[in-house]
């Protein structure tokens, strides 16, 4: 495993960051048992993965919280999200530390290492920072969090709207977002702030289903070339993205897209979810190979570095099968 400091939080976090949410949620959204799910997490310790990233919504912090129980509390960076609303309404300081309160008994921990406000839309970020925020760092003065961040809801927010302005207040020490291989514009948009202000950047979306489904790639690039987006040779193929699949590049599409991001300036963590312990093992072993060979990088650059919002689906457009 390789390890790198967490922007400003000065956190020694590993490059590969175990996911407990997405459509695997560690393996319970396609149907494993809670102790295979358990095991996933412990087996990513093993392999030296050091930072856990749960939420509330997932219904995963009690699991995560008895997957490291016998493992060493203060080894473990455990990242953990309050919802930033229901039914429309923004949440009330008291609500969000509530959540906190909640994550501390189901994680069965005495603090949160990164406590994140979860999906917070551009409209709702002055009640972030002015309402929130506050509130957090209160709870980080009684140790009860060490660090504090927020995520965007990247499938609403494709031009990280939300963010932009993020990135410029102190208070926000940790961000997540959406970066993927055809999801690029975090390069502008992005990264190059979060160096200058030192935050610390989760990446979520780096394959979900479009690059690890099979057929959901070819139909997008079918999709994307209607809309004249793409070439329209892309769209022929029914692996359109086989050109980084050679000999000293990519081994597979996945592993492509997770060296593809892991390189990229300014990201601290690259979080990738599964329940299987094959991909476990696979995803870990991308995230710490070399980057893809230049002229690949830069063909990706050159044919998608446009595009904004692709592979960005909402949990429940999966196509997965349980
Ligand atoms: N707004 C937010 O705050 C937000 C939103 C989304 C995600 N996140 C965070 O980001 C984490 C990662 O996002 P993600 O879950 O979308 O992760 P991801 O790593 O982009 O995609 C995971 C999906 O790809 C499959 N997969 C993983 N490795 C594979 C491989 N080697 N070969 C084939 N298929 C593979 C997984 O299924 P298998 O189980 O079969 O491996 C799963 O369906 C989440 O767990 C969560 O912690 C946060």
């Amino acid at each position: 495993m390789e390890y790198t400091t967490l922007g400003k939080t000065g956190l020694k976090v590993s490059v590969a960051g175990l996911g407990c949410g997405g459509n695997s949620r560690l393996g319970l959204g396609t149907g494993r048992s809670e102790e295979e799910a358990i095991a996933i997490v412990r087996n990513a310790v093993d392999l030296g993965v050091n930072i856990l990233d749960t939420a509330a919504n997932y219904k995963t912090e009690e699991l995560v919280g008895k997957a490291i129980k016998p493992l060493d509390r203060e080894s473990l960076i455990i990242a953990t999200k309050s919802s930033f609303q229901k039914d429309g309404a923004f949440f009330t300081a008291d609500q969000v530390i509530a959540s906190l309160e909640n994550s501390l008994r189901e994680l069965d921990t005495d603090y949160i290492d990164v406590f994140q406000l979860h999906a917070v839309p551009p409209k709702g970020y002055d009640h972030a920072l002015n309402v929130l925020a506050p509130a957090l760092e209160r709870e980080k003065e009684k140790g009860k969090i060490r660090h504090i961040g927020l995520t965007e809801t990247s499938p609403r927010d494709h031009g990280h709207e939300m963010l932009q302005r993020a990135v410029h207040d102190p208070v926000w020490e940790v961000m997540m977002l959406g970066f993927n291989m055809m999801h690029q514009k975090a390069r502008q948009k992005v990264f190059p702030p979060a160096i200058e202000n030192n935050v610390g950047t989760l990446l979520m979306f780096v394959v979900r289903n479009i690059f690890s489904q099979e057929g959901y790639l070819a139909n997008t690039m079918r999709e994307l070339a209607e809309a004249g987006l793409v070439s329209a040779d892309l769209a022929k193929s029914d692996n359109p993205l086989d050109f980084l699949i050679h000999e000293g590049g990519a081994t597979s599409l996945t592993d492509a897209a997770y060296r593809f991001v892991r390189h990229q300036p300014g990201v601290s963590v690259v979080l990738f979810g599964t329940g299987s312990q094959d991909h476990l093992r696979t995803n870990i072993e991308s995230i710490v190979s070399p980057p893809l060979p230049e002229a690949d990088v830069a063909k990706l650059h050159e044919l998608f570095g446009h595009l904004e919002g692709v592979g960005l689906d909402l949990p429940d457009r999966s196509q997965k099968k349980a």
